[in-house]
């Protein structure tokens, strides 16, 4: 394909940290704080990301946030081949400090070479002490702008709020700085599947990043080993969608049966070639599973 067919395409962003540190709450504020979400004014929906629309040099700019839990999600994506992530939020309390878990989410993020961006939390508690998470972070290779390095640090209370527009900024510039995120939307979609369930009423359910290419609503997708047609589909905002391109996450109805977080997620010509992907990947699975020497558990095995 050729690259002029390619569009800037929003970056990808998690938030990681060690516990207690910030992490819902930040996302909690971020989203919260969005002008696109409050103007859509529908009921706000969990499906593991949401999108928000941020001004950034004269330029409306998106970025898309993956709110599944931790760094565990971002891990198990990465263990089965998975990269959603284009930029980390690296979450550290100003009054805790640099703690296990901060080490080994900069660890994962360093070794997947994803970008990051230190929110310094909690500045609003006594005792906070910015400087001396700046200071505990060069050992990691997480140096200040101020110290010669090129990592952003930004204050931030997701408690009250404040700091959230500079560090949405940041975001947009470090990957300006350090990525150039680009996509054809003018195909058939690609993308992760971030989360699914089984939903009573509404079956399969499953929530999707597409990273290239456009999902249209009634097109044969695969996901996984779940294969069928796209019935509808959603934003986080609860609106139901009649398509959707690169760096949007969707939730979609259709599927036959759960995916799991990592998944591969395409859309197909058809509903033929869509089963047979799924199938295909099926027989895959089932052989390596045999090769280890043990059945794989599958809902066939409990009809
Ligand atoms: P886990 O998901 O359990 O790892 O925690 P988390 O990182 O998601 O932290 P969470 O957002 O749940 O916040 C932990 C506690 O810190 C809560 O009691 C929050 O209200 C509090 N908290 C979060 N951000 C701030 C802040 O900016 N200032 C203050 N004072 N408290 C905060
Ligand atoms: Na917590
Ligand atoms: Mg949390």
């Amino acid at each position: 394909e050729d690259a002029e067919d390619k569009q800037p395409r929003p970056p990808v962003v998690t938030v990681m940290g060690h516990v207690d540190h910030g992490k819902t709450k930040l996302l909690d504020a971020i989203r919260s704080a969005n002008v696109a979400s409050k103007e859509a004014g529908g009921i706000t929906q969990h499906i593991g990301a949401y999108q928000v629309a941020v001004e950034h040099d004269d330029e409306e700019r998106r970025i898309t946030f993956l709110d599944t839990p931790g760094h565990e999600a971002f891990t198990a994506m990465r263990a089965r081949g998975a990269k959603a992530t284009d930029v980390a939020i690296l979450v550290v309390a100003a009054d805790d400090g640099v703690m296990p878990q901060t080490i080994e989410a900069l660890n994962h993020a360093q070794a997947a070479d994803v970008p990051i961006v230190v929110a310094v939390n909690k500045v609003d508690k006594d005792g906070a002490n910015p400087a001396k998470v700046m200071q505990q972070l060069t050992e990691y290779n997480l140096v200040s702008e101020e110290y010669g390095g090129d990592t952003m640090f930004v204050p931030i209370s997701a408690l009250k709020g404040t700091g959230i527009e500079d560090l949405l900024e940041a975001v947009l510039l470090t990957t300006d700085a350090a990525l150039d995120l680009k996509a054809n939307p003018d195909k058939s979609a690609r993308g992760i599947a971030i989360e699914a369930k089984l939903d009573k009423g509404r079956g399969a359910v499953a929530s999707v990043l597409i990273e290239s290419g456009t999902l249209r609503q009634g097109d044969a997708i695969v996901c996984g080993t779940a294969f069928g047609r796209v019935r509808a589909m959603f934003d986080e905002n609860g609106e139901q969608l009649d398509e959707a391109g690169p760096s949007r996450p969707v939730q979609v109805l259709g599927l036959s049966s759960v995916p799991r977080a990592g998944d591969t997620f395409l859309s197909t010509d058809d509903d033929r070639t869509a089963r047979q992907i799924a199938e295909k990947r099926d027989a895959i699975e089932r052989n390596a599973a045999q090769a280890r020497g043990r059945k794989r558990i599958s809902l066939e095995d409990f009809a």
